[in-house]
């Protein structure tokens, strides 16, 4: 047998058998630990602000900005406190913003059309964004119909053959490319397709390149979950919701599943996937991340930033560290990209 170094560990030298205590440990794991500059140096993982993606809220009839109460330091914003938040993080490095947009109760119709508006909330501030930045940070639409449908769903509803609601998935499909080319006229240099409707990015691919659109790119939320952990995302966007997604978005059992969505939406022209949320499914990330040819994104969601927040608010972690170990985590994982809501903070913390 051959004779492993390991192997010795814990057995007594035989001068330590006659005289004082003495180990053979030829391994030592902790000299790579002994000081900041070693472990730096052999680090596995880092994180890198140009990597980052801040998702940002812009909401219609505010004259400031508001608080997300379930989200401590997010802000539902108007377009002036926008503007100012979006060159905080250019400024600190942040490589993308992701822009939802809030449009009035009484805007929100059946099909979602303020969506599609060209002076609809969410446009009109991607366009402000694209203005006044230019390429210094890269500007991601929320692709999905659900902040702009009376009845909260991802797409637009229709009939079974028994008279039942359901979320029609091909007549969503006509809207999403709608959605899609709006965002892109109005300066999205990405568009997400968020709905977990099926074939939703071959649709927004032949619809983008039909209207002169071939560089903008689709990050595509592949692997998608029906989670809990969207909670306090409903807060932010004024949701209209009742009841579930669990007709369009995964089961939390099935990882075999992301895997499949993840090849189609390759398949069907994603430039980038994604899997959110992010800390319940490091597994699938990995998978993902293993699989996938294309650069892959995974989203800290909502109430993975809530919960953070809320044990450091008690002081019972501490806030920093945590999101530092939260984000290499993701990373670790896999993610080439992360959208997380504390994109500007980690910038920050990352630039010193
Ligand atoms: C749907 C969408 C949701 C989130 C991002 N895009 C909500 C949902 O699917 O119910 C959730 C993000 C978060 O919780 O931070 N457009």
């Amino acid at each position: 047998m051959v004779s492993a170094p390991w192997r010795t560990i814990g057995v007594m030298s035989e001068s330590a058998q006659n005289s004082q205590l003495q180990f053979n440990i030829p391994r030592r794991p902790r000299r790579l630990r002994t000081n900041p500059v070693m472990r730096d140096f052999t680090a596995e993982t880092s994180l890198n602000p140009s990597q980052l993606v801040l998702p940002m809220f812009v909401a219609d009839g505010l004259t400031d900005a508001k608080p997300i109460s379930s989200l401590p330091g997010v802000y539902q914003h108007t377009t002036d406190s926008l503007l100012r938040a979006v060159e905080e993080a250019a400024e600190a490095g942040v490589g993308s913003i992701d822009l939802f947009g809030v449009p009035l109760d009484e805007d929100k119709d059946a099909t979602g059309s303020v969506g599609v508006d060209p002076e609809g909330i969410l446009n009109k501030n991607l366009r402000a964004i694209r203005k006044e930045f230019g390429n210094d940070i890269l500007v991601m639409a929320d692709t999905c119909l659900d902040e702009f449908t009376d009845h909260g769903h991802c797409g637009v509803q229709g009939e079974d053959a028994f008279g039942h609601q359901i979320v029609d998935n091909d007549a969503t499909l006509e809207q999403y490319a709608a959605l899609a080319v709006a965002q892109a006229d109005a300066g999205a240099h990405i568009v997400s397709p968020s709905g977990m409707m099926d074939g939703q990015v071959a649709v927004i691919r032949a619809a983008l390149d039909a209207s002169g659109h071939e560089d903008v790119s689709i990050m595509a939320y592949s692997a998608k979950y029906a989670s809990a952990f969207y909670g306090p995302f409903r807060e932010a966007v004024g949701s209209s919701l009742t009841g579930d997604r669990r007709t369009y978005q995964q089961d939390p059992r099935n990882r075999r599943e992301s895997l499949l969505e993840t090849q189609m939406d390759i398949d069907e022209g994603a430039d980038m996937v994604m899997v959110k949320p992010a800390m319940p499914y490091l597994d699938v990330l990995r998978e993902v991340a293993d699989m996938s040819p294309v650069p892959v994104a995974a989203y800290q969601v909502s109430g993975e930033y809530a919960m953070i927040s809320a044990a450091a608010q008690n002081g019972w972690i501490d806030l920093e560290p945590a999101i530092m170990e939260s984000l290499t985590g993701i990373r670790r994982a896999g993610a080439d990209i992360i959208l997380t809501y504390w994109a500007t903070t980690a910038a920050k913390m990352l630039r010193g």
